[in-house]
């Protein structure tokens, strides 16, 4: 992979006490400044090695490694071999959780983002690593997309540092989810605030709700530290992993976030 070192700056403690999906930095290049939001993936996908460079050097983001090394002590809980998962990775960006699952070696892998510059940016970046990527949104799957996405009969499903923040809703969660096989295994963050009563928006209460729910058997529940914020604080997330039981019901979301 190309390896560009990009000048890049984040604002003054003082202008900023932003909410974590309000982060921004700045990119200066041939003396143009210009501003980026964190959530702007499709311009920082753009640029080989500029997610990398902020999010993985600058902030020390280790959830890719974190998820992938609790669903491999996860998955050997069990008879089931590591090395057959039939993997899903939703959110997938440009391919860092794909890595790192293809270095302990998955039988399939599979990646989906809603965005095609993240298809554009592991095609350059990490052509080896999917067996193959689909741009879509999960929140409104086609039958052709959701018959495809059977065939590949997934026994497994990721999503890194995708859930909440106006990423991937519960919907789009649920939806794929259900596409896998039943007593599949399933492995994912969200930030600690998710997991806390206090937190009453329907987003958390959702995932509360479906972590302990009888959907899904629950054999790994771990605080880390996902990465820094902008100001160098920790940022702390639940890495979670277990077995499904069952399908989510349709009523199941309504019934929560009504
Ligand atoms: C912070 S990145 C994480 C990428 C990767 N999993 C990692 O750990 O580096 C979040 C990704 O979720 C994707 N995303 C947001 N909403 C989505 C949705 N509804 N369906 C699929 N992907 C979505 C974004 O496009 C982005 O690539």
């Amino acid at each position: 992979m190309k390896t560009t070192r990009y000048k890049i700056q984040f604002p003054q403690a003082d202008v900023h006490k932003l909410n974590q999906d309000e982060s921004f930095f700045y990119l200066t290049e041939q003396n143009n400044r210009r501003k980026i939001r964190f959530h702007d993936y499709n311009e920082i996908y753009k640029m080989p090695g500029l997610y990398e460079q902020i999010f993985y050097e600058r902030l020390k983001c280790k959830s890719p490694t974190k998820v992938s090394e609790i669903l491999k002590s996860t998955v050997s809980q069990s008879q089931d071999n590591f090395s057959e998962l039939r993997v899903l990775d939703l959110g997938a960006g440009n391919g860092i959780m794909g890595e790192e699952l293809k270095k302990y070696g998955v039988s399939r892998l599979v990646g989906v983002d809603i965005i095609p510059e993240a298809y554009d940016a592991v095609v350059r970046d990490r052509p080896d690593v999917y067996d193959d990527f689909f741009i879509a949104d999960f929140c409104h799957l086609t039958n052709e997309q959701r018959e495809n996405l059977e065939s590949w009969s997934f026994d497994c499903l990721t999503t890194v540092a995708a859930l909440g923040f106006g990423d991937i809703p519960t919907k789009a969660f649920t939806e794929a989810f259900n596409i896998l096989q039943s007593e599949g295994w399933v492995a994912f963050n969200v930030k600690e605030t998710f997991l806390d009563s206090s937190d009453t928006t329907g987003f958390s209460a959702t995932i509360r709700e479906l972590i302990f729910s009888e959907y899904l058997d629950l054999y790994h529940l771990e605080r880390y530290r996902h990465r820094l914020s902008i100001e160098g604080e920790p940022l702390y997330y639940f890495a979670i992993a277990g077995r499904k039981n069952g399908d989510i019901p349709k009523d199941f979301l309504d019934a929560i976030e009504k």
